[in-house]
């Protein structure tokens, strides 16, 4: 069982080390955690955000831990060496298309969502986020025109075999949860999407037991906080992903306690949490690591099969909100040191 472990930068080091305690905690046989360097940390150290030694590490492990990248004074570099580009490299080179971020209520936290309690109630929801397409990896560029002005371009696209690939992650997902799957996608505009929509309905042939579903991306924004009980299993682009899964966060109640899994066609894996890495509060004792905790449950789930202490930690999780422990982001006072004291008291 060995573990890259990603800490990055920002808070991405203090929730890292919460989630790393808690799976030390387990007595695992066979756990080996190894450390490597990304982001800006890396960029600083090494020159480059993804160094090649980071990527080898990633290479020799079953799964990669993730804390966060992003950091303030790297916004001027060069796109390829800004921080953001070691997770979306990653992503890319270790072939890591489905992102899974799941988000369901946990019991009497209804009172901190930024919903109604009665509607954040229902929340148990799946968002399906394919990760290695899309705009995000098309051309891009900012280029002058014959006339002068400046002119900034991506380009937005995916191929039928990347939506294939990702529509079966989520019809499957579909089969093991209430049988609901709603494509999410913007085909009254984009061709990208047209063509998404098309792959999506064909791949459904094979799953009779699924109700498949469309939604435009601007109305699945309204009905996530309209209804957000409507939704079992969502399946998405990179970019309209990236988007619903940040709002499906505040619905839940906050960012700081979503999980995420980025899946390879293989038991390989990076689990990061869904949030930045909040350089403005960084080193200060005040992110909540639940989102990095519950991100190594995920990690033990689909990287080991190892079902059991991946239950044990959501467990603990849950009895410590359960307790009213509560990190800054949901108005409580507990710092990330003590809410992992607090997850570990209840393993
Ligand atoms: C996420 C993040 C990343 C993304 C950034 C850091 C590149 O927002 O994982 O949701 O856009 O995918
Ligand atoms: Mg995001």
């Amino acid at each position: 069982m060995r573990i890259a472990v990603f800490a990055g930068d920002g808070i991405g080091p203090e929730v890292t080390r919460e989630a790393v305690r808690v799976l030390k905690a387990l007595n695992l046989p066979g756990l080996e955690l190894v450390e490597g360097d990304v982001g800006g940390a890396a960029w600083r150290k090494h020159g480059h955000p993804l160094p090649p030694q980071t990527l080898e590490i990633a290479r020799s492990a079953g799964a990669i831990l993730f804390g966060a990248v992003g950091d303030f004074e790297c916004d001027r570099l060069e796109r390829h060496l800004r921080p953001e580009q070691a997770i979306l490299g990653l992503r890319k080179e270790l072939g890591l298309f489905a992102n899974l971020r799941p988000a369901k209520m946990f019991a009497g936290m209804e009172d901190t969502s930024a919903l109604r309690p009665e509607v954040a109630g229902a929340i148990d929801l799946l968002i399906i986020r394919e990760l290695n397409g899309d705009v995000y990896f098309g051309e891009k560029g900012i280029r002058t025109l014959p006339d002068g002005r400046r002119q900034g371009w991506d380009m937005m696209s995916y191929a039928e075999d990347e939506v294939r690939r990702i529509a079966h992650v989520g019809f499957k997902a579909a089969q093991g949860r209430r049988g609901l799957l709603c494509s999410v996608d913007k085909a009254n505009v984009l061709e990208t999407s047209q063509l998404w929509r098309d792959v999506v309905i064909e791949v459904s042939a094979e799953y009779p037991d699924v109700t498949l579903s469309h939604m435009y991306v601007d109305n699945a924004a309204m009905q996530l906080v309209r209804n957000p009980g409507q939704f079992d299993v969502i399946v998405t682009g990179n970019l309209f992903g990236d988007i619903l899964s940040d709002q499906a966060s505040m619905c839940v109640g906050s960012i700081g306690l979503l999980a995420s899994a980025a899946l390879a066609e293989t038991s390989f894996g990076l689990y990061e949490p869904i949030h930045g890495s909040a350089p403005d509060i960084a080193g200060k004792g005040l992110a909540n690591p639940m989102a990095t905790i519950l991100s190594a449950a995920m990690l033990l789930r689909h990287s080991f099969g190892a079902e059991a202490p991946a239950a044990r930690i959501e467990a603990a999780v849950a009895k410590a909100l359960a307790d009213g422990i509560r990190g800054g982001d949901l108005g409580g006072s507990h710092s990330t040191s003590a809410i992992g004291d607090a997850v570990l008291a209840r393993l």
